[in-house]
């Protein structure tokens, strides 16, 4: 264990968005939060994101190390938690955030369009739980946060492949949490209604509409709403929960 760091926190997809926003929330003075990122294309584009994440997570106290990584490569993960794990050791936080979509209506969806949003979506977590479980169960502690999304409950016209993803992220969190609570190790899920984000602005304007039409509170979400809840989930507060969906959408699915 190096230095003075006592709490290593892991985000997945934390360059810009919800992640970002929860690399920021969970950052605090003695922790180090680790976070990846892996959009194809431009590269070079989302590094300067990544280094606008590190800067606000070190503004606020906390060692900041953003690495190019995709978790739908398990030899990526892999090498990614090493690096977490030689740097400190342990591993107290992971949230899985990293996300994608490939919106097609059903009959039209082609393969590589299911295939690419269950392999970020839902195998990602699994490569990345299975990779800190055993950590997390030594060390008798640990908080697993997954970020699902509404419609993995309620279905979305457009979305097969992103709904059965996050519905199987649901599934995976409830399951992971029965099997690991004896342990001391926490499982829960945030389920985001409709936020500002990246992934959401290249949506048209009409379905843009229609979606604030269905939010009780009026408006759209921001990150920092979904990350308020990740940080309880991650605090000695949330102690006694785990399994659970938290669902952070304006009331937009009750
Ligand atoms: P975003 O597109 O703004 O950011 C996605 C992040 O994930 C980026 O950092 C990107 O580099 C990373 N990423 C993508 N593929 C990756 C891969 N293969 N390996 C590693 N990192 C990868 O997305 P946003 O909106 O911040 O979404 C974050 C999470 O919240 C996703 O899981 C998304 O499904 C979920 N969510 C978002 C909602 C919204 O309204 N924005 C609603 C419900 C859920």
């Amino acid at each position: 264990m190096t230095d003075e760091v006592q709490r290593a926190i892991v985000v997945t997809g934390g360059s810009r968005g919800i992640g970002r926003a929860i690399c920021k929330a969970l950052a605090q003075p003695g922790c180090h939060v680790f976070f990846n990122y892996f959009t194809p294309g431009d590269r070079k584009e989302e590094e300067a994101e990544a280094a606008e994440t590190e800067r606000l997570i070190t503004e606020a106290g906390a060692r900041a190390t953003g690495i190019w990584a995709n978790i739908a490569d398990k030899d990526q993960v892999s090498a990614f938690f090493d690096q977490v794990l030689e740097a400190c050791g342990r591993i107290d936080v992971l949230v899985n955030n990293a996300g994608i979509t490939r919106d097609n209506l059903l009959v039209r969806m082609k393969e590589d369009e299911w295939d690419d949003v269950l392999n970020v979506n839902l195998k990602g977590p699994f490569h990345c739980i299975q990779k800190v479980a055993r950590v997390m169960m030594k060390q008798r502690y640990g908080r697993i946060i997954n970020i699902a999304s509404i419609v993995g409950v309620t279905g979305n016209p457009g979305q097969a492949n992103y709904v059965a993803s996050k519905a199987g992220v649901i599934g995976l969190t409830k399951t992971a949490a029965k099997e690991y609570a004896s342990r001391g190790v926490t499982v829960n899920a945030v389920a985001p209604g409709f936020i500002e984000t990246d992934m959401t602005a290249k949506l048209p304007e009409k379905v843009k509409t229609g979606m604030l039409a269905l939010i009780p509170l009026g408006r759209a979400g921001k990150p920092e709403d979904v990350a308020a809840a990740v940080k309880f989930l991650a605090s000695d507060d949330a102690a006694y929960l785990t399994g659970q969906v938290i669902h952070v959408s304006g009331g937009m699915y009750m």
